[in-house]
């Protein structure tokens, strides 16, 4: 069987020889350290993506060579994940001007991107950052410099990522277990696929995996989307990691059971008092874990922080369709028809219900944000 992009499917579970289409010769795995869900393309003015809307059935690797092509990507969920948003919009600009370096394409390609998902910081910062890189310069070099832009974006956010890891490996470390693994839960997909490197939440996973500390995961759903079954069931298997899907709703039980040591969540976009906006369901699973004393933290690159928000009140919450949640494989609704929905994507636990955060600085309270990141703190004042 052919994919879209003319290279070979392989059905889950046999994806370990997988093929891209674009370009055949790569054959990547989540265990390859050179695994990325976007790869800058060398010599051209394109990116190379895989579509998670086919995980785990198949690797499906697209190219990107416009602005428009990078915006559907995102608005289409192609790719997900705040920093893995952030960077394929960074490219995306860097593409545009590749073709019209001009104020008003800058301006164009800007806007474009932007408006593509409302929640995730990182869109915002890596835009901005790109923006700001390029427009003092004269149009003949505006390209480039984006390009440079975007390419550092990617890097700092593996770097990040692998900070991250080292500093969330410590608390595993601390976890006392009675001589099995360590039982951490998880919500969402904030994992290699969600980012440029070895994911937020699961880097200090992959860490003592390779540690050779037990671990074991609690894999969460994730409805409506399923990115916890779809994605990070996927690239756990992928890993060698020991998980166990369940159901969103079983993660208060499990915890209350004393079977879960601590749940690491991501973010999308965090307030400055700590006040943490990830996927649906992150929340209930906070309340669960201060319910059963279960440590809870969120994995936060710095770019996810939202300085110019005091709290997680005004963070936009992305109202996503009816039809995620009516159709969830896209077969026979699961209500009557006409039934109203609401499917709200992400939601805001509060800093109070934290019991850290891990930053690629360090773990601090979760309302001791401003003591990592001084500087980005005070310039936030007003
Ligand atoms: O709707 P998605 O799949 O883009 O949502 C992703 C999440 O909520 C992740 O937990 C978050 O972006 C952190 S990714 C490191």
């Amino acid at each position: 069987m052919r994919d879209a992009a003319g290279g070979r499917d392989h059905a889950f579970p046999g994806f370990p020889r997988i093929r891209s289409g674009v370009n055949p010769g790569y054959n990547p795995t989540v265990t390859d350290p050179d695994f990325r869900p976007l790869r800058a393309l060398p010599g051209q003015t394109a990116v190379e993506i895989v579509d998670q809307t086919q995980l785990p059935h198949r690797w499906v690797a697209i190219r990107l060579s416009t602005a428009a092509e990078a915006a559907h990507a995102i608005r289409s969920m192609q790719v997900r994940g705040a920093p893995l948003i952030g960077a394929t919009a960074a490219y995306g600009l860097a593409i545009a001007l590749a073709s019209d370096a001009s104020d008003a394409n800058l301006g164009a390609a800007y806007a474009l991107l932007l408006e593509t998902r409302p929640t995730a910081v990182n869109l915002r910062w890596a835009l901005d950052r790109c923006r700001r890189a390029v427009v003092a310069l004269p149009p003949s070099a505006r390209a480039a410099a984006a390009w440079r832009e975007a390419d550092a974006i990617a890097a700092e956010d593996a770097a990040a990522n692998r900070a991250i890891g080292e500093h969330g490996l410590e608390l595993i470390k601390r976890l006392g277990t009675d001589g099995g693994p360590v039982q951490i839960m998880t919500h969402c997909n904030a994992g290699a696929l969600a980012t440029l490197g070895l994911g937020t939440a699961t880097a200090p996973i992959y860490l003592a995996h390779r540690a050779g500390i037990p671990v074991h995961v609690w894999v969460s759903e994730t409805r409506p989307r399923l990115q916890g079954a779809r994605l990070t069931a996927w690239e756990l298997r992928a890993n060698g990691v020991p998980h166990t899907l369940i159901v969103d709703a079983a993660g208060a039980t499990l915890m209350r059971q004393g079977r879960v040591d601590i749940v690491l969540v991501g973010a999308d976009r965090v307030a400055a008092n700590g006040d943490v906006c990830n996927k649906i369901g992150t929340y209930q699973k906070a309340l669960a874990a201060r319910g059963s004393r279960v440590p809870i933290y969120a994995a936060v690159p710095s770019a996810t922080i939202d300085w110019t928000l005091a709290d997680g009140e005004r963070i936009p919450i992305e109202e996503r369709s009816a039809d995620e949640v009516l159709l969830p494989s896209g077969g026979e609704a699961i209500a009557p028809s006409g039934t109203a929905v609401a499917n709200p994507a992400f939601d805001v636990t509060p800093a109070r219900l934290l019991t850290g955060i891990i930053t690629e600085r360090g773990v601090c309270a979760p309302d001791g944000l401003a003591t990592l990141f001084p500087g980005e703190a005070g310039a936030a004042r007003p």
